[in-house]
């Protein structure tokens, strides 16, 4: 039935909206959640006309962390046996870009699945968080490593450690978000939608290979990431996109991009 739906799927030419929807628990990302999340990201991945994925909780809620409630009575060994937040890596190893719209907290694992997203669009309402210390823990999908990449150890310790919160204008300032969406009005998942629907106008070739060579620059020291970047650089000359690319460039028309 719809109430067991944890994550709505809405198809929008080549863009999935995947929206968080557990809105009375303010979208905390318990395990079923996370399973159907997998679940639609797996969907995308082998569907060739999805291009892009908006992931969001709406307008009033990102998500407010992991379940406290499914946690609050795990013990070691059952967490560490079932490698409790394992799979949340799924997120990270999806080819497609993710776009990512925050509005209203996005605390604990919700910051975290934010930064898991490759572009992160914020409403002013967005409010960051690792308030993880405040519960006797840590963060345990990405607060302490992605977020120290993003935004430098002396923010992240002040994050991690006092579990302070970050308004939208701190987060687009440290650039923990890609920008804000400061005009009044204007829908965060709107305009995170716009945003995927102009990169699904792209060639699917080209986009993953951006997406997998800036994501290289956290993985490899520079020389390593340079020449991974030039190797996929050269080999898109090996695409059709690339010679429709350029041609419609030197006849001064719009490209239609095949994906190949
Ligand atoms: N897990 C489970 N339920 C949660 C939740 C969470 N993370 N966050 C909120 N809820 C539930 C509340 O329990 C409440 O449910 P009931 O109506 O059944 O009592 C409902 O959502 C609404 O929440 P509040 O009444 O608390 O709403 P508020 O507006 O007064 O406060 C808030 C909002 C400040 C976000 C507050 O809910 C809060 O502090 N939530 C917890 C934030 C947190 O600590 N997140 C980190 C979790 S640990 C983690 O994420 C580990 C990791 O690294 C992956």
């Amino acid at each position: 039935s719809p109430a067991d739906q944890l994550v709505l799927v809405d198809r929008q030419g080549p863009v999935t909206v995947l929206t968080l929807n557990r809105p009375k628990a303010l979208n905390a990302l318990s395990s079923p959640l996370f399973v159907q999340l997998n679940n639609e990201l797996d969907k995308a991945a082998q569907d060739d006309q999805v291009k892009c994925i908006v992931l969001t909780g709406g307008e009033k809620v990102f998500a407010a962390g992991a379940d406290i409630k499914e946690m609050k009575d795990k013990n070691f060994a059952e967490v560490y046996r079932s490698n409790f937040l394992g799979s949340w890596a799924r997120v990270t190893s999806f080819r497609k870009p993710i776009v990512g719209a925050v509005s209203g907290y996005a605390l604990g694992g919700g910051c975290e699945l934010a930064m898991m997203c490759d572009i992160l669009l914020a409403s002013p309402t967005a409010i960051f968080g690792q308030p993880e210390i405040t519960l006797g823990i840590i963060p345990g999908a990405g607060g302490t490593q992605r977020l120290t990449k993003i935004v430098g150890k002396p923010i992240a310790m002040d994050m991690v450690l006092t579990g302070r919160k970050i308004d939208a204008k701190e987060a687009e300032r440290m650039g923990l978000v890609s920008r804000v969406v400061w005009e009044e009005g204007k829908s965060v998942v709107q305009e995170a939608v716009a945003l995927a629907k102009k990169i699904g106008g792209f060639g699917a070739v080209a986009v993953q290979a951006g997406k997998e060579a800036v994501d290289a620059a956290n993985e490899l020291p520079l020389s390593e990431g340079l020449r991974l970047e030039r190797r996929l650089f050269q080999q898109l000359f090996a695409t059709a996109d690339q010679k429709e690319g350029m041609a419609a460039f030197a006849e001064k028309r719009k490209p239609a991009f095949k994906d190949e």
